[in-house]
């Protein structure tokens, strides 16, 4: 390479595209080249891409039918389509966008400096076979100093049918317990104070690695890892998601009571609350099961926050089949729900059948589901008010620069006023004056790591 070149990178989709940005910039990084926010600066640009609803996957074209254009203009600018889409998409890509030099899926994460190499010798190349994840030897580059993701599973060995996740990323592939030891400690020595470890299914963690105990049960669970490196010197917070109701344990739920630093907030995808549903989307539990899992949460955690996702319109949903979603999330009472129409997506079984509810009902059902996640997330957040709340300051409140933002253990965001400078990165016990749906606002009474409190 010639002169330092700038690059751009925006990302769609989930925690793990996040994470894996993160990894590509620390190459591109160490390749010499520098971030350029606004992509009309870059010479390089890369989107990493999702594809889990139609939605998303359509979004990516429109973005790089602008840059496409753009390289008219400018042939050396160097194109590159990473993630979800790429992987499903392959040479198609290629053949819809002719401009893109690099189409990677996301198991080539850390390869982008070979791939790229290839593509400055003039090559337009197609990396998309499945590989064994190489070990990560990059420094990434983070966009937080506060908190970091941890990848400790990659891929996923269920068969929901209704999702592209095990065909885009591959089979179950677990790093090494000392991997992510290792990692949270180099995490912990630069400052960072939170980390949150994940995997699209992460209670199979450990599942593929090598040795079970005389029970049968594998050495490596999620469990043990917590156990493994819950002591990390710096780290403050602990948190894991994404959390299987199918293998999510009573031992885990202990493990998260008796760590401190493992946090009160648990990640629990239902997706629906009707059984036959469940079972069509070849989930592996009932409702009922369900239920019984946040039960034995709140009986060790009874302050425990509670997220999930969920889908409208499965094919074949009846409206009493959506009824018992709506009744789901009036007695469970969620902090957060993350909810979608249900979208037909290729490679997928659900996909093909012929049950496909139209568009208005999905989109009726998707509204009456949110209206109540909104009431209840509310309900939800009134149990914080006039609260004192432990806060990690992780930057400024961006509408307001005499505030600063943080999470509290349970994950609900927070604003105080304070100056970022001297807070970020603290735990401060915060007292909450006004409580929001998704959000709250408090006043800083002091840091409780010392115990004291210290007056700001
Ligand atoms: N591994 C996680 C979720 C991964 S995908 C789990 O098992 O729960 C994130 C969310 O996208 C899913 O929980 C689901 O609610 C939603 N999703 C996945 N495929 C979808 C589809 N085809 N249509 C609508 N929503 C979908
Ligand atoms: Fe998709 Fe199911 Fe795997 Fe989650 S567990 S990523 S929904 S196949
Ligand atoms: Fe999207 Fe891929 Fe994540 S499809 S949700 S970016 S695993």
């Amino acid at each position: 390479m010639t002169a330092p070149r700038k690059y751009h990178i925006t990302t769609f989709g989930c925690q793990m595209n996040k994470a894996d940005s993160e990894r590509m910039a620390g190459i591109l990084d160490r390749l010499g080249m520098n971030w350029a926010e606004d992509p009309n600066q870059a010479d390089v640009i890369l989107y990493n891409t999702c594809t889990i609803r139609d939605n998303a996957e359509q979004k990516v074209y429109s973005y790089l039918g602008r840059q496409a254009k753009r390289k008219h203009q400018q042939p050396d600018l160097t194109l590159i389509v990473a993630g979800c889409v790429a992987q499903q998409e392959g040479e198609q890509l290629l053949r819809r966008v002719p401009e893109l030099d690099l189409v990677m899926g996301p198991q080539h994460a850390n390869r982008l400096d070979d791939l790229l190499e290839q593509v400055f010798a003039g090559n337009q190349v197609v990396a998309t076979e499945p590989i064994e994840i190489i070990e990560d030897i990059t420094k990434p580059r983070r966009e937080s100093t506060i908190t970091a993701w941890v990848n400790v599973i990659y891929g996923c060995n269920e068969r929901c049918t209704y999702c592209v996740v095990p065909g885009v990323r591959g089979v179950e592939q677990s790093r090494t317990p000392e991997a992510i030891r290792q990692e949270m400690v180099e995490l912990g020595r630069q400052g960072y104070k939170e980390v949150t470890l994940l995997g699209q299914n992460i209670d199979a963690y450990g599942r593929d690695l090598p040795g079970s105990t005389a029970e049968g049960r594998h050495q490596h669970t999620l469990t043990d890892l917590l156990y493994f490196v819950h002591d990390v010197p710096g780290i403050e917070r602990i948190r894991f998601a994404t959390s299987h109701p199918r293998y999510f344990t009573e031992r885990l739920i202990r493990a998260c009571q008796e760590l401190p630093k493992v946090c009160e907030h648990f990640h629990i995808p239902f997706q629906s609350g009707d059984n036959a549903v469940l079972k069509a989307m070849a989930r592996g539990y009932t409702q009922e099961k369900y239920r019984r899992i946040i039960d034995k949460i709140r009986h060790y955690m009874p302050d425990a926050a509670i997220s999930a996702d969920a889908i409208a319109g499965f094919p074949g949903e009846t409206e009493e089949q959506f009824q018992n979603t709506l009744q789901l999330v009036a007695d469970i009472g969620f902090d957060q729900l993350n909810t979608a129409a249900y979208s037909p997506r290729p490679g997928t079984p659900a996909a093909l059948w012929e049950n496909q509810l139209s568009e208005d009902v999905k989109r009726d059902r998707l509204q009456r589901l949110n209206r109540l996640v909104e009431v209840k997330a509310a309900e939800r957040s009134q149990r914080y008010q006039d609260r004192i709340e432990q806060v990690l300051v992780e930057g400024q409140n961006p509408k307001d620069p005499s505030q600063v933002m943080g999470r509290t253990r349970g994950n609900r965001l927070v604003f105080f006023p304070g100056a970022i400078a001297q807070l970020q990165g603290q735990i401060i016990d915060v007292e909450i004056t006004q409580v929001r749906a998704f959000s709250l606002t408090g006043i800083p009474i002091g840091t409780s790591l010392t115990g004291a409190v210290a007056v700001l």
